[in-house]
């Protein structure tokens, strides 16, 4: 065996500025200055890596190595890549080529890669795509031509690709979603394609893309999602729409994407997230919305439906300086709300009410440190890392950490907001109780107006009784009407108005 390696080793040319290693069977060439393959490799390598060189072009030599199952060609000068220059490499499985300058690709360039599962011609000069150009690789996985000037492509162009599952055509010139060409796509899992100029999705955009988990829109120029863009995804779980020229959150339009658990939003140019803004996404768990410039307000139930959030981002949205009471309430899930470097004054104790909260951060808002932050101040105290929060003003507290404040440096008569409050509540009762007396005496008032002249007519009737008494009166009288001569004590001589009539107690 020992023998057998030295001999290829022996054999075996390893230029120089190249490190090559004949047990593991890698060969790493990288920075060496080389503008064409190494011809006399050991034949057996399986990895070779000459990345950051000068190569021009792809020669014969390439022929030598078959065993190849991982090349790394990136970052050199390639402009073309000669019909079956690969027609050997059956058991190559990634072929890096991006950061070169290839413009074109056909069908016989990748002719013999049975076996590849990762194409990488990132960052390259590609400007279209014929039909079938990937048709020889049946096994491809991953395929990025990201980052091209792709501005052409065939409805052919994928065809034949039905193992494909990831697909970067990012940052290329194309100015519609290629809604036939993706089609042909049944397996992808993860679409790529932003940084191109759609300006607007079209109904069924992304029709027959069935097993689509993830779509990146990533600043692909959208002012415009028609009503069923998204239709047939219905497996989409991560979605991507940063970077727009959205000027409304596309509620509707994304209504359909049950499954969906990340949405990112941010960049655009809507003002407000309105109440239910998020209707029917149900399962949604991480939400961003990073560097909204134009937003202001988050409204009271923005997240209504969104019950499975766990993660809300919202940074750099430097208009944003409302988000209103009760916003977050009602997410049993939340964990980690980001409100970074936004305009935040204040915030009311109710923005967000969860047992689930860990950690809130706050920091580069112009917070504004009054009372009114004082509950702030006293969950940070309770939970050293929940919150990092700085004062912008009042100027006597500017950059100081709103954590370390007191009560009454925060402007707070009362030193404990519970015990405020409960002061609060029982001035209220008291208050409410007074009213209530006001209001049934004031309503009552006649009748007891009334009341009060009957028990002194009563007296006086009962006067002029024991007045008769003496002569017709007996007790039986006083039994009908109902009261007991004992009830009141025998007034002494009463100065009797002359000319009044008693009245009888039963007229009463
Ligand atoms: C490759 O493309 C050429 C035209 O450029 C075409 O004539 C040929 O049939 C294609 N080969 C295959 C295998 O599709
Ligand atoms: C390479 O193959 C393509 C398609 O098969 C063909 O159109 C082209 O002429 C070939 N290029 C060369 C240099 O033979
Ligand atoms: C959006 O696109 C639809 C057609 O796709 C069009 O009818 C509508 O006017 C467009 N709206 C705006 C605001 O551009
Ligand atoms: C906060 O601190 C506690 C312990 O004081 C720790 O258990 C917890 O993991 C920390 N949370 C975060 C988000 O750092």
């Amino acid at each position: 065996m020992m023998t057998l390696c030295l001999g290829a080793g022996a054999l075996a040319n390893c230029p120089s500025g190249c490190s090559c290693n004949d047990d593991t069977l890698v060969v790493v060439c990288e920075e060496s200055r080389l503008d064409v393959l190494p011809i006399a490799l050991n034949p057996s390598i399986q990895r070779l890596i000459i990345r950051n060189n000068k190569i021009k072009t792809i020669d014969s030599s390439m022929q030598f190595y078959a065993d190849l199952q991982h090349l790394d060609l990136s970052q050199n000068h390639l402009v073309s890549i000669p019909n079956r220059s690969f027609a050997y490499q059956r058991k190559l499985q990634e072929l890096h080529l991006n950061r070169n300058k290839i413009s074109a690709v056909s069908n016989a360039t990748f002719q013999g890669l049975t076996a590849l599962t990762v194409l990488n011609l990132r960052r390259n000069f590609l400007e279209e795509l014929g039909p079938g150009v990937f048709a020889t690789l049946p096994r491809l996985e991953e395929l990025n031509i990201g980052q091209n000037r792709i501005s052409r492509l065939d409805p052919r162009a994928f065809a034949g690709l039905s193992a494909l599952r990831i697909l970067y055509i990012d940052d290329n010139q194309l100015n519609a979603v290629p809604t036939t060409s993706f089609a042909l796509l049944g397996s992808l899992a993860e679409l790529h394609v932003g940084l191109n100029a759609f300006s607007s999705l079209s109904d069924d955009a992304f029709a027959g893309l069935n097993r689509l988990s993830v779509l990146d829109l990533n600043g692909a120029g959208l002012s415009n999602i028609s009503e069923h863009a998204f239709r047939g995804l219905p497996g989409l779980r991560s979605l991507n729409l940063f970077g727009n020229r959205l000027d409304t959150v596309p509620t509707h339009q994304l209504a359909v994407l049950t499954r969906l658990e990340e949405l990112y939003i941010g960049q655009n140019d809507f003002t407000v997230l309105e109440k239910n803004s998020f209707n029917g996404l149900k399962n949604l768990k991480f939400l961003d919305v990073t560097g909204a410039l134009q937003l202001e307000r988050i409204e009271k139930g923005a997240f209504d439906d969104n019950v499975n959030l766990e993660t809300v981002g919202f940074a750099n949205n430097k208009k944003l300086t409302a988000i209103e009471d009760g916003t977050f309430v009602g997410l049993p899930k939340l964990k980690h709300v980001t409100l970074r470097d936004n305009a935040i004054v204040t915030l009311g104790e109710t923005v967000f009410v969860g047992k689930e909260l860990k950690q809130v951060d706050l920091s580069d808002n112009p917070l504004v440190c009054d009372c009114r932050l004082l509950w702030l101040q006293e969950l940070l105290s309770e939970k050293s890392n929940f919150s990092t929060a700085q004062c912008a003003a009042p100027d006597h507290l500017k950059d100081r950490p709103l954590r370390t404040l007191a009560a009454d440096e925060l402007g707070c008569v009362l030193h404990d907001s519970r015990q405020q409050t409960i002061i609060c509540i029982a001035l209220a009762v008291a208050g409410a109780a007074l009213t209530v007396l006001c209001i049934v005496l004031y309503k009552y008032r006649k009748n007891m107006r009334e009341k009060l002249k009957d028990y002194k007519l009563n007296k006086r009737a009962i006067r002029k009784d024991l007045e008769y008494q003496k002569t017709f009166s007996t007790e039986e009288d006083y039994i009908v009407r109902g009261i007991h001569p004992g009830q009141y004590p025998a007034p002494p001589a009463p100065p009797h108005a002359p000319g009044l009539r008693p009245i009888p107690v039963t007229e009463l």
